[in-house]
């Protein structure tokens, strides 16, 4: 091979390096790419990036945590700030006995009215009379309150009822509040065919106006 022939070969070699480079150069500029920052599909490859991105999953659930917590303590907070209001209160004593008074209205159910009574009496009107001492599909209820249970002589009682005035059952108000509440439930097997008073002023009103109608 002459020196010539040598020479040759090796611009040529350098020539296609140069080439190379400068074509790779070249398709990095016209085929470039983006990547995207995040892969779309992350293919864990080792188990150890596995738990990484376990990890970096599980994140975000335990930063949600104390976000909850403080959610409830800012509930919380202002449930304690009655619990305060009312320690405060004692030093305004005008203020505290009114609720006292209305909590006494409301432990007193007894305390209705003998008027408006009359009227839910209406209801009761079919059956029974409660002035005067006459039975009609029920026993008469004049002089009911604090009478024995089943206790109208003439009246022809469900075996249910007359059991219970031989047990004891005497017709006190809170009796009769309950029986009128729940006549079934109250007295099983009783024959009042009544479904009972919804409402317990109804049911305290009745009452005042049977405890007014006395023998
Ligand atoms: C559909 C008819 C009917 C209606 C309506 C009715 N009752 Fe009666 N009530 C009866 C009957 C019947 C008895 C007797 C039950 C028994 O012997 O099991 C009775 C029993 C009672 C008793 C027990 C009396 C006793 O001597 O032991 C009371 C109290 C009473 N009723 C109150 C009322 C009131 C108050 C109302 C209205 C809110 C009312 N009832 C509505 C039919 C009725």
């Amino acid at each position: 091979m002459s020196m010539r022939t040598l020479i040759n070969f090796a611009v040529s070699i350098v020539i296609t390096l140069v080439l190379i480079f400068v074509i790779r150069g070249l398709a990095n500029v016209i085929f470039a790419v983006e990547k995207p920052a995040k892969p779309a599909i992350a293919v864990p490859v080792t188990e150890e990036e596995e738990k990484k991105e376990e990890a970096a999953a599980q994140e975000p659930a335990k930063e949600e945590a104390p976000a909850e917590q403080k959610t409830a303590a800012a509930e919380q907070q202002p449930a304690a700030q009655p619990a305060e209001q009312q320690a405060e209160q004692p030093a305004q004593p005008a203020e505290q006995a009114q609720p006292a008074e209305q909590q006494q209205a409301a432990a007193a159910p007894a305390a209705g009215d003998p008027e408006a009574g009359k009227k839910v009496f209406n209801k009761c009107k079919a059956c029974h009379f409660a002035d005067k001492k006459k039975n009609k599909v029920g026993p008469y209820l004049l002089g009911v309150v604090g009478r024995k249970a089943g206790a109208v002589a003439d009246f022809k009682y469900s075996a249910a009822m007359k059991a219970k005035g031989e047990e004891g059952l005497v017709w006190t108000e809170e009796n009769i509040a309950k029986y009128l509440k729940a006549p079934k439930k109250f007295v099983p097997g009783n024959k009042m065919a009544f479904a009972g008073l919804k409402k317990d002023k109804d049911i305290a009103d009745v009452i005042a106006y049977l405890k007014s109608m006395k023998e």
